[in-house]
Parts: C-alpha cells; structure tokens; sequence
C-alpha cells in the first residue's frame, strides 16, 4: 500500500463512521497564539471543546477527520534514528460529544487491524494517579476486542495537552506495532478530552494549574503517517518509507528530515528571524546550510514532488530564495563570528549565547571557531550557555504573549485607530452575519488590521460591502469611545468578548457610542483607542479617510480572517 493510499484510506473509514472530513490548518496556529507551530491535529478544533454545540452549527455533524501537518521540535535531539521527525503528518479522528471510548477505540482496531492488516504488539492503559482513576473501562474495551497486551502507564506519558496556555485534555491508550527492525512503534494516540486545564501543561505538572470537566468528554486522536506507513509497508523506518528515498546515515535523514519542515513552514509563511517560529526556521535552515555540499534546490523539488498533490500550498520558488538569503547570512554571520570570539580571553558560555542568539551562529560552530582560534573556554561553558538559553527561551515566550494581548503590536495613533476600527468591524459582522460572529484573533500594525472570527463560510461581495458601509457610517457620526471597570459577571451581560482570552474578576468594557447616541459596540478590552470615531478619517494631506477590507479567507475550519485598512 504507498503513503497515498494510506492517507485516503484513513478519511474514507472515517467518512463512511459520519465524519466530515476538513482540511489542514496551517503550521502557524491561527487560534493559539500561545505556541509557535501546530503540534496537533486538535489545535485548529480546540473551541469545540469547550462549545461542542458549535460543532454541529459549523460541521452539520459532531465528528471530523483530518490529515494535519505538524511541527514538533521537542524531540529534535532524536532526528535521525528510526522514528523521529520535526515535521510529520498526523491523521486524526476528533469528536465533539458525538461518541466515546468505545467507538474511539473499536474504530482505531477496526482500522488497524482491517484495513491496514496489523497486528498490534500491545497498546496502554492508564494506569491511575493521585486524583485521576485508572482507566478500567478502556482496558475492558480492548479485551473485549481480544487485545490481551495491555501495559499500564501514568501521568507523563497518557494524559495528553493542553497545549498552549489552557485547552481541553485528558487520559489517553495508544496503539503499538513492530516495524522491520523489531521495534515496537508507537502508532496511534487515543485521547479523551474530559478535562479543560486553566494553565499549561508546565503548570499542570508543578500543580500550579486547575483541571475541570468539560461539560461532554471530547476524542482527539492522532496517529504519525510516516511510522504508520513504515509499519504497513514493513520497512526498518520512516527513512525507508515512500515518503523517503531511503536515507540511510543519520546526516541524511536529519538534512531530509529538516528540509521538509523547512519547506512547509516558509510555504505557510514563516520566515527566519531572531525570534519565535522564525528562530526556531533559522536553526533548522542553518543546520541544513552547515552541509555545504547539498542541492538544496534539488532537494526541495524532491520533497515537494511527493507531497504536491496533497498540499497546493507548497512553493518551491519561496522555499528556494529564502534558503539562498540565509546561507549567505549565514556565511556572513560565521564571519562576524569569528571576529566577535577574537575580542575574548575567557570565553564564557554567556558571551557564546550572546553571539549566537545576536547572529545566528550554531553553538557546535563557535565551539568549533573558538578552538580552530585556540580560544580558552571557561571551565562551566556549556552550563553557562544552557543557563542563558533558558532565560532567553523564557523572556520570548512572555514578549510574545505580550504582543498578542489585544492584538497590538505597536501603541502608536495608527495602530490605535485600527484597534478602534477592529471593534467597529466586530460589531459590523454580527450585524451583517449574526451573532454567532465571535473573535477569535486579532493583530495589529500601524499599516493594517487582521481579525479572525468564527464563522462557517466564505462572505460574499455583498456582505462585505455592507460591512464596510456601517464602519465608515459608524466614523462619519463621530461616536465617543471610552471605557468602564466593571465586575466581569456584569460585563458578560452587556458586552461582547472572545473565547479564547481568560479575564480576571473585574474587566474594562469599552464602549463605542453613549447612552444619548445609543452603544454602537461594548468589548472587553485592554485598549487603547482613540477617543472618538471621526479620528479615523483623518488625513492631513487629503481626502478623510475610508475603512476599506483588503482580503477575506479562511484560517481554519469555521475561521475567516479579514484584512482591512483606513485609506
Ligand atoms: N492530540 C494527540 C496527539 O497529538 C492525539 O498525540
């Protein structure tokens, strides 16, 4: 059976069980600003959860299937050995209160055992914790499909998520099968989403975050494509698989291995920076660029060759250039390098990490530069640098939540007058589309506004205009904009806020309108705004300016993202 067949026959099984099968998100999670790629199949559904009344409202049915690409970085020291990929397909089964363990897991075999002829080795249970039960009744569902091999697992290993900062998780059972090379693989992650954690899964751990029940228990699974295929077509790993063309040494597969992920992060629009998703691209582009002697354009055509039909997205071209640029930064960089690590005598792992994180450089490259030099490094070098790696990792993770609050990036008057129009164009929508119009993003810059909200399909030319014949309506009568603190409970009955965001006891509302002219929109929100509508029509040197939407597209299933600009 190739790859391609594996894939189709995945959604077809869970077509003909009632699912409606949705396409991929992108790497960058749209709804969850909190990590930097998608690591899951679930990410794009977790509103679901939570609202599993809105599933039926966007999907007509309580149960989808996907096929998900995924970017996994946490295991990248194991790139390389039979069964490691930052980049992989997961295809995945998710339900929204439509059914249980029982179908979850007689799907999975049914699947398994059927339509791919395995065997499985043996599959987990979870095994009870301090304030979690023992999983009886999924072991009593195995048995009862004659799976005798059941193993007993805790805490780190089968209770899933959240991800992110909060979300829907649960206990999960897996499915292992043996590969060629006598390996049992892990192959298939069934997860009950019967929690909803307030904290991450960092917190979760220390204790320092609340689990409740979420009012029906989810499923989510996800089983990796390339070590389902390498077990169906019996191959010693995923490396062997038509996925591949059996890369043999280490080297090759973690080029291969980079290459792919490379490819469909810069497809999905990430490019390398210093910071966040484009850090984590640099180094995988420059661990790629440190091998000099590879095509890379040869590379990618490969790459892109296997994988076109299932995903149109992917560009060669984008991919290509933006390898070449960071080569040569690169070979720049390795320059500079060299002159920075001249100016010390200690060489301390601190100043290692300052050079890297400022250009770029691999730590295994300014090792190798310092001792090429005859440079001294000091005696604790490597935990000075793993020290200051640590904080540098924690102060991006808190500047980019920063960024997102409230979705500015900047608070100068530009940027302050599209936030105005973002509340303007919330209220719009739900007039024009419904009240089931709900935020679900919002990023803002001095050139341009970006919200996403949920809403089932595509808007036609007529809505749109609409749309914008209200906000410039809502400009031209000059509303004053303020705001009010007031206990969240009250809040929540007058005013409108995104589900995604958790608010503390006492929240600002702020207000477009008054109670003379009438309240056009009430948000919660940390602001700031301009204080009167009229200010966005403003133009010194012209005409007064009109809201105007630039774009409208989908993020994800049941998400639209607008553009717009005051012009
Ligand atoms: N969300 C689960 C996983 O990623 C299925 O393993």
């Amino acid at each position: 059976m190739t790859s391609n067949e594996i894939r189709s026959k995945f959604l077809e099984f869970f077509k003909e069980k009632g699912h409606k099968i949705i396409p991929s998100a992108s790497l960058i999670p749209e709804n969850d600003p909190s990590v930097l790629f998608t690591t899951a199949g679930m990410q794009q559904f977790k509103l679901y959860y939570t609202n599993p009344e809105l599933a039926k409202r966007d999907f007509g049915v309580n149960n989808v299937a996907t096929v998900q690409k995924c970017v996994r970085t946490g295991d990248i020291e194991e790139v390389g050995d039979n069964n490691h990929l930052t980049f992989f397909e997961m295809l995945g089964n998710f339900s929204f209160g439509g059914y249980g363990r029982k179908d979850a897991i007689e799907y999975a075999h049914e699947f398994i055992t059927k339509e791919m002829g395995l065997k499985i080795s043996y599959v987990t249970i979870f095994k009870g914790s301090q304030n979690i039960r023992r999983d009886d009744e999924s072991e009593k569902i195995w048995q009862s499909l004659g799976v005798t091999n059941i193993r007993e697992e805790g805490m780190e290993d089968l209770f899933w998520g959240p991800t992110g900062d909060s979300g829907p998780c649960g206990l999960t059972t897996e499915i292992y099968c043996k590969n060629a090379s006598d390996e049992d693989v892990e192959i298939w992650n069934i997860v009950f989403n019967e929690y909803f954690s307030d904290g991450s899964r960092e917190k979760l751990d220390k204790g320092e975050a609340k689990l409740t029940k979420l009012p029906v228990m989810g499923v989510d699974t996800g089983m990796g494509l390339e070590r389902l295929v390498s077990v169906v077509q019996n191959k010693k790993s995923v490396y062997d698989t038509d996925l591949f063309d059996n890369e043999e040494t280490k080297e090759k597969r973690i080029i291969v291995d980079h290459t792919r992920a490379i490819t469909f992060m810069i497809s999905d629009g990430v490019r390398p920076s210093n910071k966040g998703s484009g850090y984590v691209l640099r180094r995988l582009m420059r661990t790629v660029a440190s091998y000099k002697n590879i095509d890379i354009e040869k590379l990618v055509e490969i790459i892109i060759e296997k994988l076109r039909k299932q995903y149109f997205e992917l560009n060669k071209e984008w991919v290509v250039l933006e390898f070449k640029n960071e080569r040569a930064a690169y070979e720049q960089a390795y320059n500079h390098t060299e002159a920075e690590i001249s100016k010390h005598q200690g060489f301390t792992g601190y100043q290692a990490f300052n050079i890297s994180s400022t250009l770029g450089t691999r730590i295994s490259d300014i090792i190798e530069i310092a001792k090429k030099k005859g440079t001294v490094l000091s005696d604790k070098f490597k935990d000075e640098f793993e020290e200051a790696s640590k904080k540098h990792q924690e102060l991006s993770r808190t500047s980019s939540a920063g960024m997102f609050k409230g979705g500015l990036v900047d608070s100068g008057e530009e940027s302050k007058k599209l936030h105005t129009a973002t509340h303007l164009l919330n209220q719009a929508l739900r007039i024009v589309l419904g009240e089931h119009v709900v935020q679900k993003g919002s990023n803002i810059n001095a050139e341009r506004l970006r919200f996403d909200f949920v809403h089932p399909r595509k808007l036609s030319e007529e809505e749109k205009d609409e749309v914008e014949r209200i906000v410039n309506q809502k400009i031209d009568e000059g509303l004053p904009v303020g705001f009010v603190e007031m206990p969240r409970i009250e809040a929540e009955k007058i005013a409108t806020h995104s589900f995604n965001e958790k608010y503390g006891d006492v929240v600002k509302v702020y207000s477009i309108g008054d109670e003379t002219k009438g309240y056009f929109s009430r948000e919660f929100c940390g602001g700031p705004h301009v204080s009167n509508t009229k200010e966005l029509a403003d133009n010194p040197n012209g005409a007064p300016k009109r809201f105007k939407i630039q774009k409208e597209e989908a993020v994800s299933a049941g998400v639209r993202r607008i553009k717009a600009i005051l012009v």
